[in-house]
């Protein structure tokens, strides 16, 4: 029997969608807005999902204290307040769309979890724009 605890969190953030090796034109086509060169910010919502078995001691797959603080080190503490393309070295060569900000933040995530659980990573760039991404 698995179940699946979810830790919500925030940080806000300034990026930049553009392609160094692209003209400014091609870079405004594709990316429009996202391309404006002074930067803009989102609230980023953050939902991380942690799947296991029920520890028959605890009751709990996982202490959400635990995935509570390597949230806070790993991705509050790396981009809250930052901007992403500047500030964020994961990003200097990554453009940071909500889907590669979702892989990072897997990738940053996972191995600070017991290798016995699945994660989910759920990031809202918007109220109504968000993205997934579970390791595949
Ligand atoms: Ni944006």
């Amino acid at each position: 029997m698995k179940v699946t605890v979810h830790r919500k969190a925030h940080f806000n953030a300034a990026h930049r969608l553009y392609r160094k090796d692209w003209s400014f034109e091609k870079n405004d086509a594709v990316f429009g807005l996202c391309n404006n060169p002074n930067f803009h910010g989102h609230n980023y919502e953050l939902i991380a999902s942690v799947t296991g078995e029920i520890d028959p001691e605890t009751g709990y797959v996982i202490d959400v204290k635990i995935l509570k603080d390597i949230i806070k080190s790993e991705v509050e503490d790396a981009f809250d307040h930052k901007n992403l393309n500047v500030e964020v070295p994961e990003f200097k060569d990554l453009n940071p769309t909500a889907e590669n900000i979702a892989v990072v933040i897997y990738n940053k995530i996972k191995p600070k979890l017991d290798p016995k659980f699945q994660l989910k990573i759920t990031l809202y760039e918007t109220p109504r724009n968000f993205v997934t991404y579970s390791g595949d």
